[in-house]
């Protein structure tokens, strides 16, 4: 069992959740990921692990469904079934150069702690932040405090540049060399992103996140296509060369259980369901 230290809302619908994880906190790394189960009943889900503090693991997520929703009507001093990691592979950090950070919406999420390792190696390192609007930009003073320079975008312009991060990279690569880009966000700001460093030939990583059921390159359902390979994200990745990446069929397979999630949550909002943790109502 899993003690949650604290959680809290960071912006509508995303919140912060410390947990006491000492054999995660104790190994993890930048980029790397933790699969958790509510309760016996739960079912399993990924989360980027945030930051490290001791014994505690930070994640931030979006409820966007049935198991997102439940860790959220958790309180302090509840307890997590199982918390599985950290898994993945760990950013590839070491000293580039100058290297740009960018986050889209709960995507930041991942950014300060791949900010602060590349730091610690030696590295310059910008980041960019943008998020629909000002009211679900996250991390701003974290994000602040870990890069030499930090512009935001807001799609609304209600803060930072009116526009996307995208816009700001292709300001930045023009005004002078960069070594290294990582882009995390939605699959679909990823792919965009990454195209404005394709032409110019700049290293970039993004993270990606398909469906994973156990994490351990058993299943198969997170399969990703990279190049020609087909590779598992939970073992291979969850970071790639974005110019690799088949977005398309990420995006695709993301899509594959879209009527059982929302019968789900239909599920979870309706009947007291066995998934973990109070329903929302
Ligand atoms: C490596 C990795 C790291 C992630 N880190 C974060 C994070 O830090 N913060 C965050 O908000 N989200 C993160 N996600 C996505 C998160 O796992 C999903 O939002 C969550 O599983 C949704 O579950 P649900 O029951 O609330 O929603 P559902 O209604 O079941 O699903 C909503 C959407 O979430 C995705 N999803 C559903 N189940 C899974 C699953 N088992 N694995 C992956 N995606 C799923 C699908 O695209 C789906 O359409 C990460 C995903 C991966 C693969
Ligand atoms: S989640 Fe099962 S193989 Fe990756």
């Amino acid at each position: 069992m899993y003690l949650i230290k604290s959680i809290n809302e960071l912006a509508p619908k995303i919140w912060q959740i410390w947990v006491n994880a000492p054999h995660v906190a104790f190994h993890a790394k930048a980029g790397q990921f933790v699969i958790l189960r509510i309760n016996e009943f739960g079912e399993r889900i990924p989360l980027t692990i945030s930051a490290i503090e001791g014994d505690d693991i930070r994640c931030i997520f979006m409820a966007v469904g049935k198991t997102t929703s439940a860790l959220a009507a958790h309180r302090s001093g509840d307890y997590i079934r199982d918390v599985a990691g950290p898994l993945g592979k760990p950013s590839e950090i070491k000293k580039y150069g100058t290297c740009v950070v960018i986050g889209g919406g709960a995507g930041i999420a991942c950014c300060p702690i791949i900010a602060r390792s590349l730091k610690a190696d030696g590295n310059v390192v910008k980041g960019i932040i943008g998020a629909r609007n000002a009211e679900l930009l996250i991390l701003e003073d974290e994000m602040r405090d870990s890069c030499d320079e930090l512009f935001i975008t807001t799609d609304d312009g209600s803060k930072g540049v009116h526009g996307f991060v995208s816009d700001i990279l292709k300001t930045e690569i023009q005004k002078g060399s960069i070594d290294a880009v990582w882009i995390i966000g939605p699959a679909i700001m990823m792919k965009v992103t990454s195209e404005v460093t394709r032409p110019v030939k700049i290293r970039t990583f993004v993270s990606l996140n398909p469906i994973m059921v156990d994490g351990t390159g058993m299943c198969g359902s997170c399969r990703v296509k990279i190049g020609d390979q087909i590779q598992f994200a939970c073992v291979d990745g969850p970071e790639f060369d974005a110019h690799k990446v088949d977005f398309d069929l990420l995006m695709k397979r993301q899509r594959a259980y879209l009527q059982e999630e929302k019968l789900a949550l239909e599920y979870h909002n309706k009947e007291q369901c066995k998934c973990g943790g109070p329903n929302n109502e």
